[in-house]
């Protein structure tokens, strides 16, 4: 079946948690989920296969780390997870660039996401995409207990 990446519809999230469930220990809340699909629905992504077999959930925040004067935000990706039997196609891929330029089009100067620090596929996955480890995040997982990891990329606005 040809694979389909396209903005995801709050009749997807039940899918999508249901995938997020099976493959990651981070869930969220029921409004964690909706409350980011409607303020950033460009930035919440599915792939579909059929079904849907991968997802990107991203949120905007504001960066702290510039001047209040300046509207200034970076990207977050809150959560990506692909189905195991349709790993390693690309998806991820896919679906993190167009997180990128959603966020591109909302003035994000940069990306950033935690990750725990076991969970090398995801790291070598997030460096193959120009990411780099910024600092180790003491004790900042639960259930289980693991330090996780700040990754970040600038955003160059003409060269994604
Ligand atoms: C990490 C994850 C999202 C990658 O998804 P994916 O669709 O398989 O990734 P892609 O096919 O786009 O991979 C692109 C490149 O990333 C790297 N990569 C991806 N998975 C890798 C792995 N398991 N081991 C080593 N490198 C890997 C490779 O360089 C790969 O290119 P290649 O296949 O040509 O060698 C997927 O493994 C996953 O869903 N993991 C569980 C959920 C998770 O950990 N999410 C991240 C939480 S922070």
């Amino acid at each position: 079946m040809l694979l389909l990446i396209e903005q995801a519809s709050f009749e997807d999230l039940e899918q999508v948690k249901r995938l997020n469930e099976r493959t990651l220990p981070e869930h969220y809340t029921d409004s964690f989920w909706a409350n980011a699909l409607a303020s950033f629905p460009e930035g919440f992504l599915v792939a579909r296969d059929g079904p849907i077999v991968g997802y990107v959930m991203s949120i905007i925040k504001r960066d702290n780390a510039r001047s209040l004067t300046e509207q200034s935000y970076v990207g977050v990706i809150a959560s990506i997870s692909i189905e195991p039997e349709h790993r390693r196609r690309g998806i991820a891929s896919k679906l993190l660039k167009g997180a990128i330029e959603a966020m591109i089009g909302r003035n994000c100067n940069a990306i950033i996401l935690q990750v725990r620090r076991s969970n090398i596929s995801a790291i070598k996955f997030y460096l193959k995409q120009g990411f780099e480890a910024n600092t180790v995040l003491k004790g900042y997982y639960q259930a289980p207990s693991e330090d996780g990891i700040l990754m970040s990329k600038p955003l160059n606005k003409v060269f994604v």
